[in-house]
Protein backbone atom coordinates (compact mmCIF):
# COMPACT_ATOMS: atom_id res chain seq x y z
CA UNK A 1 0.00 0.00 0.00
CA UNK A 2 1.08 3.23 -0.70
CA UNK A 3 1.34 5.78 2.35
CA UNK A 4 1.31 9.52 1.88
CA UNK A 5 -0.34 12.83 3.13
CA UNK A 6 -4.09 12.58 3.67
CA UNK A 7 -6.11 14.62 0.97
CA UNK A 8 -10.02 15.09 0.92
CA UNK A 9 -12.10 13.47 -2.46
CA UNK A 10 -15.58 13.79 -1.48
CA UNK A 11 -18.26 13.79 0.91
CA UNK A 12 -19.44 10.09 2.13
CA UNK A 13 -22.47 10.16 0.34
CA UNK A 14 -20.74 11.61 -3.25
CA UNK A 15 -19.48 7.54 -3.18
CA UNK A 16 -22.82 5.12 -2.84
CA UNK A 17 -22.54 1.70 -1.13
CA UNK A 18 -21.29 -0.53 -4.21
CA UNK A 19 -20.02 2.10 -5.79
CA UNK A 20 -16.71 3.39 -7.06
CA UNK A 21 -15.79 7.14 -8.26
CA UNK A 22 -13.32 8.59 -9.32
CA UNK A 23 -10.57 11.59 -8.32
CA UNK A 24 -7.47 13.11 -9.35
CA UNK A 25 -5.67 13.63 -5.84
CA UNK A 26 -2.00 15.25 -6.14
CA UNK A 27 -0.42 13.44 -9.00
CA UNK A 28 -2.55 10.30 -9.21
CA UNK A 29 -5.78 9.27 -10.65
CA UNK A 30 -7.62 7.34 -7.83
CA UNK A 31 -11.19 4.87 -7.98
CA UNK A 32 -12.29 5.31 -4.45
CA UNK A 33 -15.15 2.69 -3.33
CA UNK A 34 -17.43 2.20 -1.26
CA UNK A 35 -18.06 -1.63 0.11
CA UNK A 36 -20.76 -1.86 2.41
CA UNK A 37 -19.59 1.36 3.72
CA UNK A 38 -16.45 1.17 3.71
CA UNK A 39 -13.95 3.00 1.54
CA UNK A 40 -10.91 1.85 -0.37
CA UNK A 41 -8.79 3.35 -2.95
CA UNK A 42 -6.90 1.99 -5.74
CA UNK A 43 -5.19 3.57 -8.76
CA UNK A 44 -8.01 4.08 -11.45
CA UNK A 45 -5.67 2.51 -14.33
CA UNK A 46 -6.21 -0.80 -15.07
CA UNK A 47 -2.78 -2.89 -14.95
CA UNK A 48 -3.58 -4.82 -17.99
CA UNK A 49 -3.68 -1.95 -20.30
CA UNK A 50 -4.24 1.14 -18.70
CA UNK A 51 -7.70 1.63 -18.96
CA UNK A 52 -9.61 3.71 -16.44
CA UNK A 53 -12.33 2.03 -14.10
CA UNK A 54 -14.52 5.03 -14.50
CA UNK A 55 -17.56 4.90 -12.44
CA UNK A 56 -18.23 1.35 -12.16
CA UNK A 57 -20.83 -0.64 -9.74
CA UNK A 58 -18.97 -2.99 -7.45
CA UNK A 59 -19.61 -7.02 -7.54
CA UNK A 60 -19.31 -6.82 -3.82
CA UNK A 61 -15.07 -5.77 -2.89
CA UNK A 62 -14.60 -6.73 -7.29
CA UNK A 63 -14.14 -3.61 -9.27
CA UNK A 64 -14.64 -4.65 -13.28
CA UNK A 65 -12.54 -3.05 -16.04
CA UNK A 66 -14.96 -2.05 -18.69
CA UNK A 67 -12.00 -2.66 -21.38
CA UNK A 68 -11.04 -6.33 -21.43
CA UNK A 69 -12.93 -7.11 -18.06
CA UNK A 70 -10.19 -7.84 -15.52
CA UNK A 71 -10.95 -7.60 -12.35
CA UNK A 72 -9.65 -6.93 -8.87
CA UNK A 73 -10.40 -6.68 -5.26
CA UNK A 74 -10.36 -3.50 -4.52
CA UNK A 75 -9.20 -4.09 -0.69
CA UNK A 76 -6.21 -5.45 -1.69
CA UNK A 77 -5.34 -4.38 -5.26
CA UNK A 78 -5.52 -8.10 -5.73
CA UNK A 79 -6.21 -9.82 -9.57
CA UNK A 80 -9.68 -11.91 -9.43
CA UNK A 81 -10.07 -12.36 -12.95
CA UNK A 82 -7.21 -12.02 -16.24
CA UNK A 83 -6.73 -10.58 -18.95
CA UNK A 84 -4.73 -8.65 -15.98
CA UNK A 85 -1.56 -10.56 -13.92
CA UNK A 86 -0.83 -7.70 -11.82
CA UNK A 87 -2.01 -5.98 -8.80
CA UNK A 88 -3.00 -2.48 -8.66
CA UNK A 89 -2.20 0.15 -6.25
CA UNK A 90 -4.10 0.68 -2.97
CA UNK A 91 -3.96 3.65 -1.07
CA UNK A 92 -5.11 4.32 2.66
CA UNK A 93 -7.69 5.86 3.41
CA UNK A 94 -10.13 7.58 6.39
CA UNK A 95 -13.28 9.52 6.84
CA UNK A 96 -13.51 12.42 9.07
CA UNK A 97 -16.60 14.87 9.90
CA UNK A 98 -18.25 13.29 6.41
CA UNK A 99 -15.45 13.45 4.14
CA UNK A 100 -13.36 10.50 2.82
CA UNK A 101 -10.02 10.98 2.46
CA UNK A 102 -7.14 9.06 0.24
CA UNK A 103 -3.30 9.31 1.43
CA UNK A 104 -1.10 9.91 -2.04
CA UNK A 105 2.87 10.52 -2.02
CA UNK A 106 3.56 14.01 -2.66
CA UNK A 107 5.63 14.55 -5.52
S1 LIG B 1 -7.35 -2.54 -19.93
FE1 LIG B 1 -8.41 -3.41 -18.25
S2 LIG B 1 -8.82 -5.43 -18.84
FE2 LIG B 1 -7.71 -4.63 -20.49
Amino acid sequence: MTEGTFQRVAKVDEIPVGESRSFEVGYERIAVCNVEGKFYAIEDVCTHDGSPFQTRRLLGSVIECPRHGARFDVTTGEVRRMPAIAPVRTFPTKVEDGEVYVAVEEE
